[in-house]
This record gives structure tokens, C-alpha cells and sequence, in this order.
């Protein structure tokens, strides 16, 4: 059986419909499990990654665990993990973060701690180790039509978070392969200002990158609302995605799937 935890998210969902529901959803209430049922045909169980003996899985099973971060990401994950090495899962698929290591800041260390843990697990593992998603991106332009960072004009090669279901659909469903981290990528990587126009086409309104210094860009960040001293880490990261270690694409999409990964054009249609 193929378990899938974040059943509900973007990945999830376009993993069990790559599946052909062939897979047992993970939800955290039941509604939520009914709705995936009538949608995609698959079965479901009621369970919290906060409670790891809730996550149901049983020898020769295969997991894919991901979920939106909260500050307990790191600690529920690895508790997930340790159950599932415990129940005999023959392979466990995560979504992490390209590049990230355990001391990076933010959500980003957070996976980093994460993917340490599996690493040691003794399980089975892959690392799906994407770089932006593009499904955040129409998100970040501002009532002015602005989008704000501290990227410069470094490249990002942002990914349709759909392509990473479909990656998963390939990994969960061959037999199991070599211990490895995936990284994945959309297909070209574009400047902030590229995408910007993008946007400005299939929006049908005027959209423009705005760089700003790090410090400067923590000051907007915190001024939408977030808290100070996350506002200058975010500020930070972009500058640091900015140096270029989001520059360069990769063809495991394209390897994995056999058609390459979807344009920011296709996405935004
Ligand atoms: N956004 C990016 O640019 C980007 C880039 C690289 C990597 N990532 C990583 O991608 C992952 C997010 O994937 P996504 O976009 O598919 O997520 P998503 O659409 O935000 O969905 C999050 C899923 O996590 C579930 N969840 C949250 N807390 C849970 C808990 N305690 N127990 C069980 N399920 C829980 C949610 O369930 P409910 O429906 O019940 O809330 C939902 O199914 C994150 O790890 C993120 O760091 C994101």
C-alpha cells in the first residue's frame, strides 16, 4: 500500500491522481477524507503527524511524508520516521528543499534536520529536494503590483509543485531504487523581472520585481506582518537563493517522468 500524508496539499493531491487512487490518503479529519474519496477514488484514514502511531502503515508499505511547516515540523517528522522504520515501510519518499543543510534558516533547516534524521533511519529513502514552488507566486505580488524581495538578479528555475506529485507517483509506485536526493526544477530558470512579466501577461495587470538590499526588504517583509527577526532571515534567504544556487536546472523531472517539467507559461496559462 502507498500511504500518503499531506493528502490535501498540492503535492498530495497530484500524487494520488497520478496513482489513479491507488493509495491510502492521511487526513486530519474525515470530511477532508471523504471529499479525496469521491474525487480521486482513494481510501482514507484519519491521522495527525503530531501523533505518529496515527499514521498507518504496516510492513512493505510505502510512505510519502510531507506537510505544511509549523515549528514542530522537525521533531513530528522524525518521530513519523522512526514509526515507520519501526512498522518494517519498505521505502519512505519526503519532500524537502534543494540545497538545504540543518542549520539553514527558517522552514529551510527545519527540512535539513529532517533529512539528517532519515538519512540514518535505516529506511529505504528519496529526498525530493525541489526549489520554489510557482503556485506562490501570483501570492507574492502586492496591491501595488509589486513583487518584493532581495533575489538581485539571481535565476530561479521555480517548479510546478504538481511535477513533484508526479516524481513521487513514478518513485512510490517502481520497485524499490537506491537510497537518493532528487532535485527538481522547472525547466528554465528565469530573473525575478522575467517572471514579473510573466505575471504582467497572464494576470492582465502591470507586475514589477522590486529588489531591495536585505535589510531594507526585511523592513517590507515585517511591515506585511511578520515578525521582525523572520522578516531578516527571510530577507537573507532570498539573498543567499539569489547568489545563483537556484540558477541551474536539472533533468530528473524530464529522466523520472519521460516529459519535461511544466513552463511558468503553461502554469499561468
Ligand atoms: N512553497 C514552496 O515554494 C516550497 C519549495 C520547496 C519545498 N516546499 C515544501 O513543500 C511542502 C509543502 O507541500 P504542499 O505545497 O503540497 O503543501 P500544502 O499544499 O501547503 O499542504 C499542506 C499539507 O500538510 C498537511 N498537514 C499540515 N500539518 C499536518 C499535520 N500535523 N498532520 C498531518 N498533515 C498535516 C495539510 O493538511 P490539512 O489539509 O489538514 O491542513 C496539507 O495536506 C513543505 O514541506 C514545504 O517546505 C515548498
Amino acid at each position: 500500500m502507498i500511504v500518503v500524508t499531506g493528502a490535501t496539499g498540492t503535492i498530495g493531491r497530484a500524487l494520488i491522481e497520478e496513482l489513479g487512487g491507488a493509495a491510502r490518503a492521511v487526513v486530519r479529519r474525515a470530511e477532508q477524507g471523504e471529499e479525496l474519496a469521491a474525487e480521486l477514488g482513494c481510501d482514507y484514514v484519519v491521522g495527525d503527524l503530531e501523533r505518529p502511531e496515527s499514521i498507518p502503515v504496516e510492513p512493505g508499505d510505502r510512505l510519502f511524508l510531507n506537510s505544511a511547516l509549523w515549528p514542530g515540523f522537525a521533531r513530528a517528522h522524525q518521530a513519523v520516521i522512526d514509526h515507520a522504520a519501526a512498522a518494517g515501510v519498505a521505502q519512505v519518499v519526503t519532500v524537502s528543499v534543494r540545497g538545504v543543510t540543518p542549520g539553514s534558516l527558517l522552514g529551510f533547516g527545519l527540512h535539513g534536520q529532517v533529512d539528517e534524521h532519515l538519512k540514518s533511519s535505516g529506511v529505504p529513502w528519496s529526498i525530493l529536494a525541489p526549489v520554489g514552488f510557482m503556485q506562490n507566486l501570483a501570492g507574492d505580488v502586492d496591491e501595488e503590483g509589486r513583487i518584493v524581495g532581495s533575489y538581485g538578479r539571481g535565476r530561479v528555475g521555480y517548479i510546478d509543485a504538481r511535477d513533484i506529485g508526479a516524481v513521487a507517483a513514478v518513485l512510490l509506485r517502481r520497485p524499490v531504487g537506491a537510497d537518493a536526493v532528487h532535485e527538481l526544477t522547472g525547466p528554465v530558470a528565469l530573473t525575478h523581472d522575467e517572471i514579473a512579466a510573466e505575471l504582467t501577461r497572464a494576470l492582465g495587470r502591470d507586475v514589477r520585481y522590486v529588489d531591495l538590499p536585505v535589510e531594507e526588504a526585511a523592513v517590507h517583509l515585517a511591515e506585511r506582518g511578520m515578525p521582525a527577526a523572520a522578516a531578516r532571515d527571510l530577507a537573507t534567504l532570498m539573498s543567499q537563493l539569489g547568489d545563483g544556487r537556484w540558477a541551474t536546472t536539472t533533468t530528473t523531472v524530464t529522466d523520472l517522468l519521460g516529459r519535461p517539467p511544466r513552463s511558468l507559461r503553461e502554469f499561468l496559462g
